[in-house]
């Protein structure tokens, strides 16, 4: 029996978190060092619908129907079905498998959904084009927080730069020019839920205050997009500093971030800035190539308990 393997990578939002969920554009590209991936397998001789999970790293080896109601990852089993109008699965084995790191704000709910309707739809006959694997990865990521902006599921399943506007067709970035960046995890996990409900609460006491905070923030995505688009990388080390700056207006960094975001910078880091829902997580900062070692290092001596060290190209 062939197993049907699909993979996913991790993501990095470069601009516009949070800003994003109220209409603001954002940039995301994915980070290919990291990836989930799941594995389909029929198994001959089982009954239909009974179907084995595993998925060691959040300690999952279960029949499906034995997992809570509202897990993941039975409702993305359950969101491919319907999508693909099948009633019930064949018996099978499902094995999910992931590098990224979890709740540090490089995706790992969406890239798994993503692996898993790919693996699953692959596994029914009926391969779901990427439109449509993101809109069933989006209904999963519903229910990880009630109002995603849909960035994560976007930039993961098209596995490409993107400006991200809420409910706008999807636009990718086109790249003349790589950069670099080192993406350091503070190892305070901080799911995307509790930010993003604090920030609305905030929101909705202080319309007047945050608005123009949000805006701001959409201000210097749109200026990213030029920078980038017309070759001009080392503009965004700025941006990145503004944006941090805007972030920690809104609440979402943390003591962690901001040390491992100066440390950055003290090592020669152009520019840097928390990135995803915050705080904790990961922090992001834009260095010339030959300096990404010497920062990486730094940001292990400040606190992180990982780096990645990745160049973002077209
Ligand atoms: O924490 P992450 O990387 O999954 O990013 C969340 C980004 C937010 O803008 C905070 C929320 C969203 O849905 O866009």
């Amino acid at each position: 029996m062939p197993a049907f393997t699909a993979t996913a990578p991790g993501k990095i939002i470069l601009f516009g978190e949070h800003a994003v969920v109220y209409g603001q554009p954002a940039i995301a590209v994915p980070v290919r060092q990291v990836q989930a991936r799941a594995v389909v397998q029929a198994l001959p001789g089982e009954k239909a619908g009974r179907v084995h999970i595993q998925a060691p790293a959040i300690q999952v080896d279960a029949r499906l129907e034995d997992l809570p109601p509202g897990h993941p990852l039975p409702a993305t089993v359950s969101e491919t079905l319907k999508e693909l109008q099948i009633e019930r699965l064949p018996a099978c084995s499902i094995r999910i498998t992931s590098t990224i790191p979890v709740a540090a704000g490089l995706g790992s709910g969406a890239a798994v959904s993503v692996a898993l309707i790919r693996a699953l739809s692959a596994f029914l006959g009926c391969p779901l084009p990427d439109e449509r694997v993101s809109a069933v990865a989006y209904e999963i990521e519903k229910l990880h927080h009630g109002t995603p902006s849909g960035i994560d599921n976007t930039v993961i399943t098209y596995a490409r730069p993107v400006y991200f506007v809420r409910q706008q067709t999807l636009q990718t970035l086109a790249l003349p020019a790589p950069f670099t960046l080192v993406i350091a995890d503070t190892g305070v996990p901080s799911p995307t839920s509790l930010a993003v409900g604090d920030v609305r609460r905030l929101w909705q006491a202080q319309r007047g205050y945050y608005d123009p905070l949000f805006e701001a923030i959409g201000g210097l995505a749109r200026a990213a997009r030029h920078a980038l688009e017309s070759g001009q990388p080392e503009l965004l080390g700025r941006l990145m500093d503004a944006n941090h700056t805007l972030l920690q207006q809104l609440t979402v960094s943390s003591p962690e971030l901001d040390r491992l975001v100066s440390a950055a910078r003290k090592a020669g880091a152009s520019g840097a800035k928390l990135s995803g829902g915050g705080r904790g997580g990961n922090m992001i900062a834009l260095v010339g190539a030959d300096r990404a070692p010497a920062v990486s290092a730094a940001l292990l001596d400040a606190g992180a308990v990982r780096t990645i060290i990745t160049q973002v190209a077209p």
